[in-house]
């Protein structure tokens, strides 16, 4: 099987490739990315030597390069990881968000259909679902009520994935997963970025009251599920993926400054995101049910080992910060 992998180059993306490809030793696999500010290429550095991946830079909503990509390359599967991902960004300037998550998602459905590809996954996200008050979770059949940009161009996205197979046929499945958290993570997101303030002996800060929740769910549990409703997941069909694991955000700022040694000085409470979703909780019983897919890696044990891996990885997060890893590509390509 060959799978065409956009936005591989990004934290989930490249964690699912390294996954991916451990789990199915004949699968030759192609990562997409335009390497954005967010797309790292040493991420996925330790695979990408294999005879059997290929990365190509291009730009989701390139028509013309995307088709070239896929005539070439033929894959029997596409699953779509590329976006633009931070809702704070999303806040400050919609357009891009719009293009990519929208546009690109549309380019990539297109392109599916000529070349008959025989699977298409998109990657979308609980956002879609909007905020929750202190009680319930969302089920797949919850109303839809994204309240940031960034939300509602992946609810946008998604629908469309609906409406392609509605339309055309085209065999589209899609994920709808909680917070992920693990390696790789770009640090302007909460974990990796209060890992590093700490670790820089700085404060922390934490929007609002701090009493917003999350269902934070290990990267390698979102892995395990998106190669599940990839290989057997029923086309046109929506999956929850949640980590059965809701935290407060005060939570999650008291385990990180415990785990860096740090106490409660570190934190301090800033104004709140505008549009800040008070509660996500996921209902998953579908994807148990039909699929057998449920999250394996406990809490405090993925936390404790993402820390560690930051720790360990300081050399990445700081090239990370000071911009250093976007000449990454051409360092990369000059010594192969
Ligand atoms: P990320 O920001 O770390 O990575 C995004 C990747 O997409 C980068 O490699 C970037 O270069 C690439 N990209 C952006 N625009 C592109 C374009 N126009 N063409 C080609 N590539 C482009 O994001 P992530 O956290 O790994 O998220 C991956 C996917 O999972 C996204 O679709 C996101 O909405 C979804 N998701 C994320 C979470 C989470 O907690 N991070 C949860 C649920 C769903
Ligand atoms: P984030 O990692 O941006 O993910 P999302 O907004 O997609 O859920 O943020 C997770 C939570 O942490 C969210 O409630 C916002 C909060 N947060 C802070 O309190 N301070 C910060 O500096 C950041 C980046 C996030």
């Amino acid at each position: 099987m060959k799978v065409l992998i956009t936005g591989a180059a990004g934290f989930i993306g490249s964690n699912f490739v390294r996954y991916a490809m451990k789990a199915h030793a004949d699968w030759e696999v192609v990562v997409v990315d335009k390497l954005t500010y967010a797309g790292n290429l040493a991420n996925l550095e330790d695979v990408a030597q294999a005879p059997r991946f290929r990365f190509h830079r291009a730009d989701i909503c390139d028509a013309g390069a995307i088709g070239r990509i896929f005539s070439q390359e033929k894959p029997d599967a596409v699953i779509n990881f590329a976006a633009e991902t931070h809702v704070d960004r999303s806040i400050d300037d919609p357009s891009l968000f719009l293009r990519t998550n929208i546009l690109g998602t549309q380019t990539l459905m297109d392109v599916s259909r000529k070349l008959g590809v025989a699977r298409y996954l998109q990657i979308s996200t609980d956002e879609v679902y909007g905020s929750l008050g202190p009680a319930g979770r969302f089920s797949e059949d919850s109303p839809l009520q994204p309240n940031s940009p960034y939300a509602a161009s992946k609810t946008a996205a998604d629908l469309l994935a609906r409406a392609y197979f509605k339309t055309y046929g085209l065999p589209t499945l899609v994920t709808r997963c909680s917070n992920n958290y693990g390696p790789y993570q770009f640090p302007e997101k909460l974990i990796p970025f209060f890992v590093t303030l700490l670790h820089e002996g700085k404060q922390v800060p934490v929007y609002g009251d701090g009493m917003n929740v999350r269902d934070w769910i290990h990267v390698d549990d979102h892995s395990r599920a998106v190669l599940a409703v990839l290989l057997h997941g029923k086309p046109g069909q929506v999956y929850n993926v949640g980590g059965g694991n809701e935290r407060t955000n005060i939570e999650i700022t008291k385990l990180l400054i415990a785990a860096m040694g740090r106490d409660a000085s570190s934190m301090k409470f800033v104004p709140d995101r505008p549009g800040h979703d008070r509660r996500y909780a996921i209902d998953d019983a579908k994807i148990r049910a039909e699929l057998g897919v449920s999250p394996q890696v406990p809490f405090e044990e993925g936390l404790e080992a993402t820390v560690r891996w930051y720790l360990d990885n300081e050399a990445w997060w700081r090239a990370v910060l000071s911009g250093d890893y976007l000449t990454f590509y051409e360092r990369w390509y000059a010594n192969r």
